[in-house]
């Protein structure tokens, strides 16, 4: 040890004393000098008489309690009811620590579905209809699940996780379990909000719980699926949704303490669990021990957990969990394509009874960007419950169609006693937006016009379309504005005022006139906000409107004849169908004029050829006269 002489000299550049930093150390006494004091203190004879006091003390304290009881029976009397009073109080704590960890126990253990290879409920592939490029993606991960050792020789590392996310019935769920099956491995899930508690930690033992149990089926079977199904419910971002700040209760939402809803923790501990799958289990560390022992390598890990989830909203979840080296691979489920859709038509169709009437293909053409679980509702649940009460033991494609409406529409809920004009004005106002919508859009096709009310609307026009469209050109947009407004300006020119009954319309096309605008369609939308460019804005989507209006109502006074037969027909047959709509909309080849031989246009392109477009209100809706 250098002196503080020695140190002020300063020290030499080859020699760094105290990392090179010059500083002044403070006297230590000598480490001999301090113990020998020590020693002196532990021989003095007032320290040995304390020490002999101390050791038996508690020998002498038994050994006259015990004299005094052997001689007084009112002290024993009283020792014995102390020791009672001990003995129950010992034995209250005791059945209070057990309900305690009972309880905690009981709540720790949740509602897990297994399944195990040899299950007769696995389903594998061969029930996964449609989907073919997901399930040739996640092939490859389940190819490697099974058979891991070329690729982990060659250096690869295993995911960690797999996190599903889309639509809500897109088919997530089953496919993780038929991943399971299809691989051969055990599959454990559970819902991400059965992680939740009213106790604070109880959602950290349960997803311990939880992980205990994958890992245990995986050393059982090899691999093991573990699938928290909705994971948004244990994985929402701790910092809150919207990045705002959050307590560690519920995971973005607030709540903490005893009685928090407890979702981070269950969180923390599965972002700690997925970190730690490689780590060794204290089994497998003692049997490494074992073997080091007597000279053998220790056994290899031949197990896997794979990690899955799914959610609706990936956007809400935690970045730590779906960071590489946890849920390393995120996999969108979207609706099936045209081609996914027959195969799932098909198959549920197979399972149901149905006579020849059903058209697969009609099916598939009307169910574009439908999920696998609303057809195999449509067609196993809704179509045949229709067929039944029907006092049918066959399914029809009528059936079918009422099913798809049904879901896409509601039930219908007809008002029995509608007073006439009302009746006529919604048969308008529905025969106006399918007059716009035949003329405005003609690569959709109408399949159902309707007064019949049906949850929330009192009529509709559903129109479908003609090809399957992933993008379309902005026009379309405006073309939908237009059909919106149809029904109110049909209204107008017919009774010569406004109704109510509009708003869902306007409130459409009010959304499509903010999209166009963010489009671009009415120029670069570049503008910084602000109170000025907010006028100028909305002064051009109002003009951009009446001007639309102007259109749409020159449109239906054009085809004013139309439009009132088709009012008219609905007022006759409350619905009707594609063909019955076409029927009024593309009538049959025009009547001849027997003197001239010319072909007779309808009433309104009669009187569109005088330069004289007739008032709808100067015809006749016969059906209410
Ligand atoms: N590819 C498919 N083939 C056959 N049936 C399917 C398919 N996908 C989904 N289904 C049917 O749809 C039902 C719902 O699917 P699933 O529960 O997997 O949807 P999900 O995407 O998990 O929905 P959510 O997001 O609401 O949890 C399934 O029970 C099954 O009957
Ligand atoms: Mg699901």
């Amino acid at each position: 040890m250098g002196s503080l002489q020695d140190l002020s000299s300063g020290p030499s550049p080859s020699e760094p004393v105290n990392g090179g930093r010059k500083y002044a150390i403070p006297h230590v006494p000598d480490l001999d000098s301090r113990r020998r004091e020590a020693l002196k203190r532990f021989r003095s004879p007032l320290r040995r008489l304390g020490i002999f006091i101390k050791r038996f003390t508690p020998l002498i304290l038994v050994l006259g309690l015990g004299v005094l009881l052997v001689l007084n029976a009112a002290v024993l009397n009283a020792f014995l009811l102390a020791l009672n009073f001990v003995w129950q109080l010992a034995f209250g704590i005791l059945i209070t620590l057990v309900q305690f960890v009972a309880i905690f126990w009981f709540m720790s253990r949740s509602r897990v579905e297994r399944i195990r290879p040899e299950d007769p409920k696995v389903i594998t592939f061969d029930n996964y209809w449609g989907q073919a490029n997901l399930k040739a993606l996640v092939r490859q991960w389940l190819g490697l699940l099974s058979d891991r050792e070329t690729f982990i020789r060659m250096g690869g590392r295993y995911i960690n996780g797999l996190l599903l996310y889309g639509e809500p019935g897109t088919g997530k769920t089953m496919l993780a379990k038929a991943m399971a099956g299809e691989a051969g491995v055990a599959f454990i899930s559970m819902e991400g909000s059965g992680f939740r508690n009213m106790f604070w930690g109880v959602d950290t033992l349960k997803m311990m719980w939880f992980v205990r149990k994958a890992r245990k089926m995986a050393r059982r079977y090899g691999a093991a699926i573990a699938y928290i199904d909705e994971i948004d419910a244990v994985g929402a971002s701790r910092g809150g949704v919207m990045g705002g700040k959050g307590g560690p209760g519920m995971g973005g939402m607030g709540g903490a303490g005893m009685f928090g809803m407890g979702g981070s923790g269950a969180l923390t501990r599965l972002l700690y669990e997925m970190d730690g799958l490689g780590v060794r289990s204290f089994t497998e560390r003692m049997r490494a021990k074992a073997a080091k022992l007597f000279g053998r390598k220790p056994p290899e890990r031949n197990w896997h957990v794979l990690f899955m989830g799914s959610t609706n909203r990936p956007d809400v979840l935690d970045p730590a969990l779906v960071r590489p080296g946890r849920f390393d691979q995120l996999i969108q489920v979207n609706p099936p394509d045209k081609a996914g859709r027959r195969e799932i038509v098909q198959g549920y169709l197979a399972t149901i009874r149905h006579d020849d009437s059903v058209d697969v293909e009609a099916i598939v053409a009307d169910t574009a960007k439908s999920t696998p679980a609303q057809i195999m509702a449509a067609l196993t649940k809704d179509a045949v419950r229709i067929a039944l009460f029907d006092r049918r033991s066959l399914v029809t494609q009528k059936d079918i169609e009422q099913a798809f409406l049904q879901q896409w529409m509601g039930i219908e809920n007809p008002i029995e006693e509608m007073a006439p004009d009302q009746r006529r004005q919604i048969a308008v106002h529905e025969a106006g937006h399918a007059v716009a919508q035949h003329y405005l859009l003609p690569d959709q096709r109408i399949v159902h016009l309707t007064i019949v009310a049906r949850a929330q609307s009192l009529g509709f026009m559903l129109p479908l379309d003609q090809v399957e469209m992933y993008s379309y050109p902005l026009r379309r947009i405006v073309a939908d504005i237009m059909v919106g407004m149809a029904g109110h300006v049909a209204t107008r020119i017919v009774f010569g005022e406004e109704w109510t009954g509009a708003y869902s319309d306007f409130q459409q096309a009010r959304a499509h006139l903010r999209h166009l605008q963010s489009l671009g369609f009415f120029g670069p939308p570049v503008m910084e906000p602000g109170p000025e460019t907010a006028a100028r804005i909305e002064k051009m989507l109002a003009d951009f409107w009446r001007d639309l209006e102007g259109r749409v109502e020159t449109l239906l006074r054009a085809h004013c004849g139309t439009l009132i037969a088709l009012a008219d027909s609905l007022l006759k047959r409350s619905s009707l169908s594609q063909s019955e709509v076409l029927a009024i909309l593309n009538p049959a080849p025009k009547a001849v004029d027997e003197g001239t031989g010319d072909a007779v246009p309808p009433v309104a392109e009669a009187a569109a050829g005088n330069g004289h477009a007739p008032a709808c209100s100067e015809l006749e809706l016969v059906a209410s006269a």
